[in-house]
């Protein structure tokens, strides 16, 4: 019987461990034994002061308060703090050739407009236009028919449609790929954009001499039966924060040129840029 009166600040933590693994599953208790030890750890390690215990609570209600339908300051917190991605690193080992995952952002729309392979998704965002070819393909190269592909980005001045004025989407759409695996669509090039910083995360970044920005990208979800969804973006090359995403979510092969083609050339007519989007799935 472990004893439960005088605690101090060693004994604490086999007490405390005793009474939260009592119940639940295996998992539960290992995770419930582990959040105390690594908390009470953590106390003692930095000989936590009352007033920043309290400061932790304050932040934490505040993050909370943050959080509506629309925002998701917890999520946030997360990413800032580089535990999305590695619970992405965690999950998503990258056995053989497959397209690398990054986080997934608060900017997906479950509703995005169904389009056809050759829409125009930009609607209202402004920006140069785009064009995104993509293929899906498995391990061994061979297409993937069907696959629902959906696509998000910013515009040109790093807002997505979620956050302008008025309900209309622009820049995102929900394509098939056709029997080849490919589909192609028109939009804008994204620009680099800072995260939500109005709230609890932006003072955080703030008070760790942090900027708040994200290199320029195109967000990519795809599916397909048999698969292991893929939830990633493409980088563009050049792009300023590639070496300082506040999120930590950049990956060397995700990083992608887009090259200029002019009026008149190409399969397209030209005069706009292209994206190649050229992805491996991994087995389901
Ligand atoms: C995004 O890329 O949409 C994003 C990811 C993490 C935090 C905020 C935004
Ligand atoms: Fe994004």
């Amino acid at each position: 019987m472990i004893n439960m009166r005088d605690l101090d600040e060693t004994s604490i933590t086999e007490a405390v461990v005793s009474k939260v693994t009592q119940g639940g599953s295996a998992r539960a208790k290992q995770i419930n034994e582990a959040v105390v030890r690594h908390l009470h750890d953590l106390c003692r390690e930095l000989e936590l002061t009352e007033e920043e215990w309290e400061y932790a609570i304050d932040f934490l209600t505040r993050t909370g308060h943050m959080c509506s339908d629309t925002r998701q300051e917890f999520i946030l917190l997360s990413d800032a703090l580089g535990v999305s991605m590695l619970v992405d690193a965690i999950n998503h080992r990258h056995p053989g050739d497959t397209t690398e995952t990054t986080v997934f952002g608060p900017f997906f729309v479950e509703n995005a407009p169904e389009v056809t392979s050759g829409a125009d998704i930009s609607g209202r965002l402004d920006g140069k236009p785009l064009l995104i070819e993509g293929a899906i393909r498995d391990e061994a190269g061979n297409p993937v028919a069907g696959a629902v592909v959906d696509i998000w980005h910013a515009d040109e001045d790093g807002f997505y449609d979620v956050q302008l004025e008025g309900g209309e989407a622009g820049g995102r759409g929900r394509v098939l790929t056709d029997e080849t695996g490919s589909f192609h669509l028109s939009s804008i090039v994204p620009s680099p954009y800072p995260i939500p910083d109005d709230g609890p995360v932006g003072q955080m970044l703030g008070v760790q001499g942090r900027h708040p920005y994200r290199p320029a990208h195109v967000h990519f979800m795809v599916r397909a039966d048999g698969f292991r969804r893929l939830v990633t973006h493409l980088f563009i090359e050049g792009s300023d924060y590639l070496d300082s995403d506040v999120v930590f979510g950049v990956k060397d092969s995700l990083i992608k040129p887009i090259e200029w083609i002019e009026p008149g050339s190409g399969s397209t007519g030209g005069g706009h840029y292209l994206l190649r989007a050229d992805i491996r799935l991994a087995p389901a």
